[in-house]
């Protein structure tokens, strides 16, 4: 069993990497962003304001998630309805930021994490998987771009699903959950100690 995490800002192309990775390993790619998104989504579709904390708390009981691969590819579904691109919007992506800094969402979506990587060598992406869900992963890498790199890729893979966007929305944006993901109090978007930089 591997474990390999790949953390770093929106867009410096985590999951390009992490994709190719366990394609050429034959070891299963986990995104963590797609959970948070799942969060995120059903916050919304109940009205709740992300950014209520006990409010969102109240939400997680009737929240199931299941991961399952199908076609190699990760499907997240929510109370048994696979989500697919409906995850991507850009709405959604705050409402992701926004509830990920809630303590109990990132307990809630501890084990699920685990437990993938429990079961199977994995390459791993997100923000904290270095330092909080796998800090004993064998290899860790820190993955950066400049804001307007990483916002010219984030236009792209939108355009590219359909999804219309300015440039200036996108890299305002990126730019705000940056911010939240990496100052927020618990497990923030920063490198664990032994990961190696790359820009
Ligand atoms: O990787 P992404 O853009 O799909 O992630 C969406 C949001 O989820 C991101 O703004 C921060 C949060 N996230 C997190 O807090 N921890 C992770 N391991 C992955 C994502």
């Amino acid at each position: 069993m591997v474990k390999i995490a790949i953390d770093g800002p929106s867009g410096a192309g985590k999951s390009s990497i992490a994709k190719a990775l366990a394609k050429e390993m034959g070891i299963v790619y986990v995104d963590t962003g797609a959970l948070y998104r799942t969060i995120g989504y059903y916050v919304r579709s109940e009205g709740v304001d992300p950014k209520d904390g006990e409010a969102v708390k109240k939400c997680l009981p009737d929240i199931h998630i299941e991961v399952k691969y199908e076609n190699g590819t990760q499907c997240v579904y929510l109370n048994g309805e696979n989500l697919g691109d409906r995850i991507r919007e850009p709405e959604i992506s705050m409402y992701a930021s926004a509830v990920s800094a809630i303590p109990a969402v990132r307990d809630f979506l501890l084990e699920t994490q685990r437990s993938i990587a429990r079961a199977n060598s994995v390459v791993m992406d997100g923000r904290d998987i270095g330092t909080v869900i796998l800090p004993d992963a064998e290899v860790k890498i820190f993955l950066t771009a400049s804001n307007e790199c990483r916002a010219e890729r984030r236009c792209l893979e939108l355009k590219q699903k359909g999804i219309e966007v300015s440039y200036e929305e996108v890299l305002a944006d990126m730019i705000e959950r940056d911010n939240n993901d990496k100052n927020r109090a618990v497990a923030p978007a920063v490198p664990a100690p032994d990961a190696v930089m790359l820009d």
